[in-house]
């Protein structure tokens, strides 16, 4: 008998799905044989899952409308991947009130926003699993980042409470937390820093984007993680343990 992971068929959302570890993800959970709709800000992407929908998860009426096309398209969400992320890096005297809240507002709010509509229709059909895209940097903090720390961090939290909560509906919240992953956050990173962030990553390289979305797979599989939830999985070269 062929072994599967038991996404075949299932709705998922992946946000942020345009590039990067969500991309990565649409396109292993698609090759897994689920229906994944990817929610992005911009038109730009891939069309690797079966749909595209442009909405800014820091809108909260644009993702409850997304999350109802979802639904009415492809059929009831099982899955949902909060990956969209942002970063707006300075010292912190330097960080105005302005690069901390736009950091808050889509990484924070924004995962509010794109489960909110979700989560009660889980509650209701008594399945479902979420994966939250948090960081290394929620963990440990990072030179630059008090902010993306900040928001990060959150998420841990925000998908314990959810485990609690979401246990007894059968319902799971867990957390992938990426070391420092090829991909355009991470070229942003001036040279100098982006060597000596290496230095410091035992495994002396950095991640690949499909390293991150294997994780996920994970998370979401009600046959390989079904007694999994309000976890953080690491993944991130022994940078932290
Ligand atoms: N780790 C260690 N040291 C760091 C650092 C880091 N991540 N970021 C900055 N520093 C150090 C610099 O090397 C520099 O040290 P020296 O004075 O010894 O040379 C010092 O902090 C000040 O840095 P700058 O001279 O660059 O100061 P700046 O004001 O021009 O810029 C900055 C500050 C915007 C934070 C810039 O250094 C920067 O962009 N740093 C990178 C921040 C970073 O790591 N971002 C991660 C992006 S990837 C991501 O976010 C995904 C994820 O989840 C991991």
């Amino acid at each position: 008998m062929a072994l599967s992971l038991g996404l075949e068929g299932k709705v998922i959302v992946v946000t942020g799905g345009n590039r990067g570890i969500g991309a990565a993800t649409v396109e292993l959970l698609s090759g897994l044989g689920a229906k994944v709709a990817s929610i992005c800000r911009s038109d730009v992407g891939p069309t690797l899952g079966r749909m595209h929908l442009k909405a800014d998860v820091t809108d909260a009426a644009a993702m409850s409308a997304a999350i109802d096309t979802v639904e009415n398209e492809l059929g009831p969400i099982f899955g949902v991947v909060a990956n969209a992320g942002i970063t707006q890096d300075s010292l912190f005297p330097k960080m105005d009130f302005a690069a901390w809240k736009n950091v808050i507002d889509t990484n924070l709010h924004g995962v509010f926003h794109t489960i909110h509509p979700v989560v009660p229709r889980l509650y209701d059909r008594r399945e479902g699993a979420m994966v939250f895209i948090s960081s290394i940097v929620g963990e440990r903090g990072n030179v630059g980042q008090a902010n993306y720390a900040a928001s990060k961090s959150a998420l841990i939290g925000l998908a314990k409470a959810l485990a609690r909560e979401g246990a007894r509906f059968g319902v799971r919240a867990n957390v992938v937390a990426p070391g420092f992953i090829e991909t355009d956050m991470l070229k942003d990173v001036p040279p100098n820093v982006r060597e000596k962030i290496l230095a410091e990553v035992p495994m002396r390289r950095f991640g690949k984007p499909e390293e991150i979305a294997w994780a996920v797979a994970f998370l979401l599989s009600p046959i390989a993680s079904g007694y999994t939830t309000g976890v953080v999985l690491r993944v991130n070269g022994a940078h932290h343990t």
